[in-house]
């Protein structure tokens, strides 16, 4: 049996550079995994199943971790199984990438598992088959991603960055968001500044220059999620960011009593299902 962790990450900075024939946008981002994950088991069978509490996260062909296993069993003509369990700590639709973060995971865990010596490179080609972010994950720690998400680059992050998150009691559709964003004339930071402030760990010009194109759109689409971000920066005193298409929000940062007395008037408010201390990984 194999127990692997899934983590979260947080989008410190998304640009929509622009829609592509493809009907996918081209974008320019720096994500950064969090100590937030999920846990999954893996043991070997003869058919290829899955188990999971969480009453919004399906167990069927449609569960990115199956389309995983399917194609690494297709890929390499192995002819095993697993039986798969998930615990699921991540919020579910929440933009920290739980669903790419567990089709990571079991990429890796099953090559593992079953032996299959895979290639990195046929790993990430795989990845990119399934889901914009998930070669994120398997490279992990700190990336600026291009393309629509599956370009990456590892990028050095200094050890200790914290993030508060407020993860709202529901999700965002990742799909619906992108459709319906529309180009902002704002300007938008230069990355080269951002990843400059994840390298020295300087957590107020983080602050400062954390920047997400898709904002706007998702407020004009969940007018209640702008509503718990106006109360959260209030209660806090702080900049509140919003990670990939949502609808989690995060401030940089985390002390643990302020968390806590955010937790507690943002849970009486409503809306709110949980806010969460999380750690980003170095790299
Ligand atoms: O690749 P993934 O399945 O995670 O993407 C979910 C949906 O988000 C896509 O079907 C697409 O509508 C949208 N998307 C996009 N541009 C990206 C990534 C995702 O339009 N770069």
């Amino acid at each position: 049996m194999l127990t692997v962790l899934s983590r979260a990450k947080v989008n410190v900075y998304l640009r929509v550079l622009g829609k592509r024939p493809d009907g996918y946008h081209e974008l320019e981002t720096v994500m950064h995994e969090i100590d937030l994950a999920d846990e999954i088991t893996f043991e070997p069978d003869e058919g290829l199943s899955m188990t999971c509490g969480h009453p919004d996260v399906p167990c069927d062909e449609t569960n990115l971790i199956m389309r995983a296993a399917r194609l690494v069993r297709a890929e390499s003509g192995f002819g095993g199984g697993a039986r798969i369990a998930l615990t699921k700590r991540i919020p579910v639709g929440g933009g920290l990438g739980g669903g790419s973060s567990n089709c990571a995971a079991a990429l890796k865990a099953l090559d593992r598992l079953w032996r299959l010596g895979m290639a990195r490179e046929d790993l990430m080609r795989l990845g990119a088959m399934l889901g914009s972010d998930v070669c994120f994950f398997l490279e992990g720690g700190a990336c600026l991603c291009r393309g629509r998400g599956e370009q990456v680059q590892r990028v050095p992050a200094a050890r200790g960055i914290r993030y508060t998150l407020v993860a709202p009691d529901f999700g965002c559709a990742t799909a619906a968001v992108y459709r319906g964003y529309r180009p902002d004339t704002a300007p938008a930071p230069a990355v080269s500044e951002v990843l400059r402030a994840l390298e020295t760990g300087d957590v107020e010009l983080l602050d400062r220059l954390a920047y997400n194109d898709l904002k706007a759109t998702v407020y004009r689409l969940y007018p209640e999620l702008a509503e718990l971000a106006g109360q959260a920066g209030r209660l806090a005193g702080k900049q509140v960011h919003l990670s990939g298409s949502g609808s989690t929000l995060f401030m940089t940062g985390g002390d643990p009593a302020a968390g806590s007395a955010l937790r507690e008037r943002l849970l009486a408010a409503g809306h709110c299902r949980d806010v969460l201390l999380t750690e980003g990984l170095a790299s």
